[in-house]
């Protein structure tokens, strides 16, 4: 099955049970120090890819304020109405989910651009990165988390975690004889290239004690 047949089935069935554990403390805590390297102002437009239930957009509503914009773009509606949700709920009215593939955007303007936990998923990571910078503007901000082996030795136990949680969660991968975890690092490192060829300011840090790499570079004037 192709990636997007993959995530429609999985999260199409899990979109409540997925946000119990995007939205757990510690998760969160990354998310806002995902969203503070993008540098966004009051007034600017960010774009999510592979927004899911919307477990950023705390975050990214906080940075751009009521007269900026934020838009998720998701493939699978049982995610997107977990985050429709999430919008009205809160009342946001510069908040907005569109239904499409982020390896090939539905929009093509923003001064920011973020995606968590998508590109280890992509069959392309490479070309979904070099989309997505496509649609920032010169001097804008490129924001990639997702999740891989902490390069410290006391966690690995941790590792261990994680690829049984990835065998488990991640569509398609509980088959695989191929490392889901080495599967996720190949994929990360191919979207790093592409990110990091074209990006100026480049930025890398770890997370949940090295497991949740992040990077983010701006796109240049
Ligand atoms: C692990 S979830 C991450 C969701 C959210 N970014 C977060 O941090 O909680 C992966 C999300 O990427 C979406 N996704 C995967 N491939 C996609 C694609 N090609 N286009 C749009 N969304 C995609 C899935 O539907 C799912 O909502």
């Amino acid at each position: 099955m192709a990636e997007p047949e993959l995530s429609a089935s999985f999260y199409g069935t899990a979109a409540g049970l997925y946000d119990l554990v995007a939205t757990a403390p510690g998760v969160m805590s990354w998310r806002r120090r995902t969203v503070e390297t993008l540098g966004v102002s009051a007034g600017d437009t960010v774009v999510e890819m592979g927004c899911g239930t919307g477990a950023n957009m705390p975050f990214l509503r906080e940075q751009v304020g009521s007269d900026g914009r934020v838009v998720g773009v998701d493939l699978v509606p049982a995610m997107l109405q977990e985050a429709q949700n999430r919008i009205e709920r809160a009342g946001w009215k510069n908040v907005h989910v569109v239904e499409g593939d982020a390896t090939q955007p539905p929009v093509d303007t923003a001064d920011a651009l973020v995606s968590t936990f998508v590109v280890g998923m992509l069959d392309d990571p490479a070309g979904a990165t070099r989309e997505w910078l496509d649609c920032v503007s010169p001097g804008g901000r490129v924001t990639l988390l997702n999740a891989g082996r902490s390069p410290r030795a006391v966690t690995a136990p941790l590792n261990l975690g994680l690829r049984l949680f990835v065998r488990v969660a991640a569509p398609g991968r509980r088959l695989s004889l191929t490392s889901p975890t080495r599967e996720l690092e190949r994929r990360w490192a191919e979207a790093r290239d592409a990110l990091f060829e074209a990006g100026i300011d480049q930025h890398e840090e770890r997370l949940g004690l090295g497991l949740v790499p992040l990077m983010s570079v701006r796109v240049p004037e």
